[in-house]
């Protein structure tokens, strides 16, 4: 394997508990992302996307097996060093939004800003401007229809300039056209800053526009490449 990989995963195994036995969600799964890749992890309901995507942003840990991303070895961390990695390198974006209702547009951009100690409301300005929300930088979230709360997610996943972009399908909760709109956004921010992202997707169309398909089966990875591979 490279040592330029972002990301590797080597026999990564977790399961979980189901009674007295336990259930193997990932069996030993091996992968690798290069910088600047875009991924799609496709699989279908249950077969532990959300799980791999949890342990990429060390918010969940393996069993067995190690997880690198920019070769360090998350697991390995202790808590307190997981927890500045998460921050620092990490954006995540979740199908259904998960803005935090108390707090405005604008705060909730900022906020990882915050966590860092580096607040820059300038940074959060341009940014909704980029994305077509100035407009409602100091409204609540629970004004703005679906695809704008999605856009005001993907800037607080973007805001800190995360090494690793973590997207459990983004567009889930959006009708075709305006999933098509924020897929075009998230591809042209991740593109422009030379980030990483993994993405889950059940749509055909969203895992064309990525650089590598991963099919999720049976606790395994199976890496199908890509249109430039
Ligand atoms: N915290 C948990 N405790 C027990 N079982 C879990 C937990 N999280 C996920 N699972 C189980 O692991 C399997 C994979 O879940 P998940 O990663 O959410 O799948 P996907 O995102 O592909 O739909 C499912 O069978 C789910 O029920
Ligand atoms: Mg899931």
């Amino acid at each position: 394997m490279s040592d330029t990989d972002l990301i590797r995963l080597e026999s990564v195994t977790r399961r979980y508990r189901e009674g007295a036995r336990s259930r193997c969600v990932l069996d030993g799964v091996n992968a690798r992302v290069a910088p600047g890749e875009i991924v799609a992890l496709l699989g279908r309901s249950g077969s532990g996307k959300s799980t791999l995507l949890n342990l990429i942003a060390g918010i969940d840990l393996p069993d067995a097996g190690r997880i690198l991303v920019e070769g360090r070895d998350i697991a390995a961390m202790d808590e307190r060093s997981r927890t500045l990695f998460r921050r620092h390198r990490i954006g995540f974006i979740y199908q259904f939004f998960n803005l935090i209702p108390t707090l405005t547009v604008a705060e909730n951009v900022a906020l990882p800003l915050e966590l860092a100690g580096h607040p820059d409301r300038g940074r959060v300005s341009r940014l909704l401007e980029s994305l077509g929300l100035a407009g409602r930088a100091n409204d609540d979230p629970d004004r703005l229809s679906g695809g704008e709360q999605q856009r005001v997610a993907l800037a607080r996943a973007l805001i800190h300039e995360p090494t690793v972009l973590l997207a459990d399908e983004p567009t889930g909760n959006l009708d075709a056209e305006t999933g098509e709109q924020v897929m075009g956004l998230l591809v042209r921010l991740v593109r422009e800053r030379g980030a990483t992202l993994v993405l889950v997707t059940h749509s055909p169309e969203v895992a064309a526009v990525a650089d590598r398909v991963w099919r999720l089966a049976d606790g395994r990875i199976r890496d199908e490449g890509g249109a430039g591979s």
